[in-house]
């Protein structure tokens, strides 16, 4: 599938729940978001019902996330359903928290699910509790360890916040040094479910890469995939790569090849669009294959060209939490 601007779209991010375990602080307020109720969210047999039929139209990878993935029921079987040739996609991709993923490590290697983002933003407990509002910074770090431990491809999240975590980028960058992870820094956007737009964060990309080669004078770019979203650089010695997203710069907008559904099965062409239409309910109704599928090439014909344009046709979506969107 193409949109408007010819970009492929071949990479659909499901959230799967709006649920999460913390709370974080540039996510969620405090006492957390109003959740959708259950019989709301897109089912599994829904949701595989969408996976198959973008399957058959060259979507090569997915990306389950949330809230945070491991909080819905029997996610376990959907995984695994998702290995089934009607469904088979060939990159499947996880973003969690971390704090419940331990005890499945094992099972999603036997899936091929091995390439794991992980939200980490502070290496020091008390900030982290700070962060996430919550204390579950050992299990973690356990999990963290055991994926290295089992050989799965690492991704680290640490949203660059002013007067928070500024000031551990470079600690966070060593733990590339002594582990082949990747540590992405990640611009602070305003989707934090409080319903005010925040001021821009000073800690844009730019001010990210300075501070990465005052730390690392050596530090040189890597090759960048196509539709990534990450600068890429390492240092001499580094076993792993660090990474920037300029998640509210938008720099990357011109190569997107994303797709996104939220919890409750509204589709969305951009994370800064206000959804285009819901799919749960055009399934509920009774829609065919076909009319599904047309009604996403229209979202894709009436696509934003970038995240800026996005952003003003829809007046709303900063209120929002990640959670409700996708992480
Ligand atoms: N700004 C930037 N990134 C965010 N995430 C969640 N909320 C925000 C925000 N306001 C990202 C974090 C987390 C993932 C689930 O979503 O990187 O790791
Ligand atoms: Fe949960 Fe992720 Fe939001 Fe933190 S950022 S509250 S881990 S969904």
């Amino acid at each position: 599938m193409t949109d408007r601007q010819g970009r492929t779209i071949d990479y659909l991010r499901i959230a799967l729940t709006d649920r999460c375990n913390l709370r974080c602080t540039y996510c969620m307020p405090e006492q957390g978001i109003r959740y959708v109720a259950r019989d709301e969210l897109m089912t599994y047999e829904e949701l595989l019902r969408l996976v198959r039929l973008l399957k058959q139209h060259g979507f090569t990878k997915l990306r389950i996330t949330g809230g945070e993935p491991f909080l819905r029921k029997d996610v376990m079987s959907f995984l695994s359903a998702l290995r089934e040739p009607e469904y088979h996609i060939p990159h499947i991709r996880i973003t969690t928290n971390g704090t419940l993923i331990l005890p499945r490590l094992e099972e999603l290697k036997r899936l091929d699910i091995t390439h794991i983002n992980l939200s980490l933003d502070s290496l020091r407990p008390e900030r982290f509790a700070d962060i996430t509002r919550r204390d579950n910074y050992q299990e973690v770090i356990t999990a963290l360890h055991r994926m290295l431990e089992l050989g799965f491809h690492l991704k680290i999240n640490m949203v660059v916040m002013a007067d928070k975590n500024a000031d551990e980028i470079a600690d966070m960058a060593r733990l590339a040094e002594e582990h082949p992870l990747e540590i992405r820094f990640i611009e602070e956007m305003p989707f934090n479910g409080q319903g005010q737009r925040l001021p821009d964060s000073p800690w844009n990309h730019q001010r990210i890469l300075e501070e990465l080669r005052r730390h690392f004078p050596q530090l040189h770019t890597l090759p960048k995939g196509p539709h990534a979203t990450a600068e890429r650089y390492s240092a001499p010695g580094f076993r792993g790569s660090l990474g920037i997203i300029a998640a509210w710069s938008r720099t990357f907008c011109g190569s997107c090849n994303r797709l996104r559904l939220t919890p409750q099965g509204v589709l969305r062409t951009c994370l800064y669009d206000k959804g285009t239409f819901n799919l749960r309910d055009m399934m509920r109704a009774g829609a065919t294959d076909r009319q599904i599928l047309y009604a996403i090439q229209q979202a894709l014909h009436n696509r934003a060209p970038n995240g800026f344009e996005a952003e003003k046709r829809s007046a709303s979506s900063q209120t929002e939490s990640m959670a409700q969107i996708g992480g």
